[in-house]
C-alpha cells in the first residue's frame, strides 16, 4: 500500500528554547526566511505525501494560522500591488492538505504518534520530526520511501554519530544488507556510549506499518519517563522487520539554540542572495 500520510510532531514544549518558547512554538522559529516546520512539510510534499497530520498542543496556534489562508493579508497585498508576495502567500496556504490533532499530555514522542492512530487508520505512514532539518538533493523521506516500496517493512533513517553523542539518540544494532541499508537487530533509546550497540543514530524520519500503533499502546514509559517510539519499534521487532537507511544529505539539528544557529548559518551560506554577503561578514568577524 502506498504511503499517503505523514505525521509531523510539534507537540513538545521546546524547553531547550525557553524563555522564547514560553509564548511561541519552537517550530515557528525561522530558518532564514521560513519557519522550521515548513521544511518538514515541504519534504513530505516533495516526497509524494498527500496528507499531513500535524500533532500540536496548547500554545501552538501560530502553526495552524501559518498554513491557513488569510484573506485580509491577501486583500492588503493586492491593494498594494505586491503580486509576487501575494502569489507566495497563496502558494503557502495551498501547499499541503493538513489536519491537526492535539497532544493533550506531554508523554513523549511515542505518545504523540499514538495520538494520530484514528487519523492514520490501517495504512502505513511516515513520521517526521521537524527539529531534524535535512538538506539533500532528493528529499530524505523520498529516499526512504523507495526502500519501503521494495521491502514493505518499517524504515527508519540513521546516520553515523560520534560515540560520545549516543546519549542524544536512539541507536540501532545493525546487520548490513546493502549499500546504506541495514536490518535492525535491536534498538535502544539514548544509551551511554559504552552500552551503545553501534554508532548509527536514529534521525527523525520513520516509515511505519500500521502495527506500530498496537505496539505503542503497550509500550511502557522508558527514557525520561516518556513513551518512546524507539521502544515500540523494539517491541515490534519480534513480529516485523525494521530496516534502517543511511540517507544521503546533511542533517541539521534545529532543536537546540546552538544547532538552530548552525542550521541557519549553513543554509544561509548556501543561499544565492544572502550567502556571499554573509560569508564576507563572517570572515570579518573571525
Ligand atoms: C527523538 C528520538 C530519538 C532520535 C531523535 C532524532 O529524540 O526519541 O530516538 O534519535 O529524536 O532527532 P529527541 O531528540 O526528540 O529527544
Amino acid at each position: 500500500m502506498k504511503v499517503r500520510k505523514a505525521v509531523i510532531t510539534a507537540g513538545g514544549w521546546g524547553t531547550r528554547f525557553l524563555p522564547l518558547t514560553k509564548s511561541q512554538p519552537k517550530e515557528m522559529l525561522p530558518l532564514i526566511d521560513k519557519p522550521i516546520i515548513q521544511y518538514a512539510v515541504a519534504e513530505a510534499i516533495g516526497s509524494g505525501i498527500e496528507q499531513i497530520i500535524l500533532v500540536t498542543a496548547l500554545g501552538k496556534n501560530a502553526i495552524e494560522d501559518y498554513f491557513d489562508r488569510s484573506f485580509e493579508l491577501e486583500y492588503l497585498l493586492e491593494q498594494k500591488g505586491e503580486t509576487k508576495l501575494l502569489k507566495r502567500m497563496r502558494a503557502l496556504a495551498n501547499m499541503a492538505d493538513i489536519c491537526y490533532i492535539r497532544q493533550k499530555e506531554q508523554r513523549g514522542l511515542g505518545h504523540a504518534i499514538l495520538t494520530t492512530r484514528e487519523l492514520v487508520g490501517e495504512e502505513p505512514c511516515a513520521v517526521l520530526l521537524p527539529d531534524d532539518v535535512i538538506d539533500s538533493k532528493t528529499p530524505a523521506l523520498k529516499q526512504m520511501l523507495k526502500v519501503y516500496e521494495e521491502h514493505k517493512s518499517n524504515v527508519i533513517a540513521v546516520e553515523r554519530i560520534s560515540r560520545q553523542d549516543t546519549v542524544s539518540y536512539g541507536i540501532i544494532e545493525p546487520e548490513p544488507l546493502a549499500d546504506r541499508l541495514y536490518r535492525v537487530l535491536s534498538l535502544v533509546e539514548k544509551p551511554e556510549p559504552d552500552d551503545a550497540p553501534s554508532d548509527l543514530g536514529i534521525v527523525g524520519r520513520y516509515i511505519l506499518t500500521p502495527e506500530i500503533f498496537a505496539a505503542l499502546k503497550v509500550t511502557p514509559p522508558g527514557k525520561k519517563g516518556e513513551i518512546q517510539i524507539t521502544d515500540a519499534l523494539q517491541l515490534l521487532l519480534g513480529r516485523q522487520e525494521v530496516l534502517a537507511y543511511e540517507f544521503e544529505g546533511i542533517r541539521h539539528d534545529a532543536g537546540t539554540p546552538l544547532g538552530w544557529l548552525k542550521a541557519n548559518l549553513a543554509l544561509a551560506l548556501k543561499h544565492p542572495e544572502i550567502g556571499p554577503e554573509l560569508k564576507e561578514y563572517l570572515s570579518g568577524l573571525l
